[in-house]
Formats: C-alpha cells, sequence, structure tokens
C-alpha cells in the first residue's frame, strides 16, 4: 500500500479480549438460502449472551441493508460481499467479540480468505448442510419460486454455484437437527476447544 504506514496501537487484541474476560472467535456459517443460518446463529448468540459473551451478529440480509447495499449477486458482487464481511469480522474478533457471520458465502476460495485471517482455532466453519430440496420447500421468502420462474437471476443453487465446505468444523443439516439441537452442537463444540466455559 503506497504511502500508507500502519500505526501499532497501545490496546491490543490480546487487551480487548483480556478485559472482556473471554476469547473472541469467528463462528463463519455458509449454506444455501434457506437453510437455516441466519435462525441458528440469531438462537446461538442469544445463548451466548446467557453465558455472559460479549457477541456480534453479521448477516448477510441485514448487512446488505447498510454496507453493502450496493452490491448485487454477480459472482464479483458475492466476492466483494464476503471479502468485507471477513474484514469486518477481523475487526469485531480484534476488538474483543465473539462474532457470529451468516451469509451464502458460496465459494470455497473467499471463505478461505476470511479463515486465513485468523490464527488457528479462531475461525468456526459451521456448514449448515440443508438439502436444496428442503430449502426449497421451505423457501420463506418465497424466492426460490422466484428464481425458478426466472423473475431473479443467479439464484444460489438454482442457476448460481454453491460450493460445499471440504473441511468445515462444524455440519449441521437442519432437516434432521431442530435449531436447538443444533446451537447445543456449537456451544459443546466452543466448550471442547476451550472457547467458552
Ligand atoms: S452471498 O452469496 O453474497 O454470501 P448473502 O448471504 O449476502 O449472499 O445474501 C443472501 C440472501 O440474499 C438470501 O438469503 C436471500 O434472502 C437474498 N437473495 C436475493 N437474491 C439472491 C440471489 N440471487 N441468490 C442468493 N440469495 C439472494
Amino acid at each position: 500500500m503506497n504511502n500508507i504506514v500502519w500505526h501499532n496501537h497501545s490496546v491490543t487484541k490480546e487487551m480487548h479480549a483480556e478485559l472482556n474476560a473471554q476469547r473472541p472467535c469467528l463462528l463463519w456459517f455458509t449454506g444455501l438460502s434457506g437453510s437455516g443460518k441466519s435462525t441458528i446463529a440469531n438462537a446461538l448468540e442469544l445463548e451466548l449472551h446467557k453465558l455472559q459473551q460479549r457477541t456480534y451478529l453479521l448477516d448477510g440480509d441485514n448487512v446488505r441493508h447498510g454496507l453493502n447495499k450496493d452490491l448485487g449477486f454477480s459472482d464479483e458482487d458475492r466476492v466483494e460481499n464476503i471479502r468485507r464481511v471477513g474484514e469486518v469480522s477481523r475487526l469485531f474478533v480484534d476488538a474483543g467479540l465473539i462474532v457470529l457471520s451468516a451469509f451464502i458465502s458460496p465459494f470455497r476460495s473467499d471463505r478461505q480468505i476470511a479463515r486465513d485471517f485468523f490464527p488457528e482455532g479462531e475461525f468456526i466453519e459451521v456448514y449448515v448442510s440443508t438439502p436444496l430440496a428442503v430449502c426449497e420447500e421451505r423457501d420463506p421468502k418465497g424466492l426460490y419460486q422466484k428464481a425458478r420462474e426466472g423473475v431473479i437471476k443467479q439464484f444460489t443453487g438454482i442457476d448460481s454455484p454453491y460450493e460445499e465446505p471440504e473441511a468445515a468444523e462444524l455440519v449441521l443439516d437442519t432437516s434432521v437437527l431442530s435449531v436447538r439441537d443444533s446451537v447445543e452442537h456449537i456451544i459443546s463444540y466452543l466448550r471442547s476447544q476451550g472457547r467458552i466455559s
């Protein structure tokens, strides 16, 4: 970066975490629209809050109302969407929070870029693997129907690709797991990794 010099701040990531008395990390939810990412992330955040953890939830539909409202659903825009969200997630983890990010994030390479921002163990990929047929059957926003009718173009799973994670830390299929079970799986995982007590 030309003519831009990095400042080392006196208050570090470790100091933020220590003051918050917690081990910040990023839980990255990926999966098809309607798979249950936002629902699980929302329920998990509430559970973590009850456990006195300081959290922040970033969600595709919401972030696209503000920070990313200039972006659409072309491959290029999705790459930029995930790049920005990865950066914001990193800032929030630096600030001492447990961050939950719920985005389709269809491309493996973009999720890898976000993962590479973090030391080992701090990026936890949660693949919400609910099959397309189930997501389409649920169709909570009526978007699959519109995509099938050709009213919406480049819809993930219909005429835009989704690349499944190959080594997600957690895989949750909400066609067989309830929201509560899914949340419990994640909480158990966080405990087993010593990230929460
Ligand atoms: S991502 O692919 O760039 O990661 P993101 O998670 O931010 O997507 O946004 C996905 C949400 O946008 C979906 O849950 C859905 O409600 C809405 N949406 C609107 N158009 C599309 C589309 N063409 N493909 C996927 N989701 C879409």
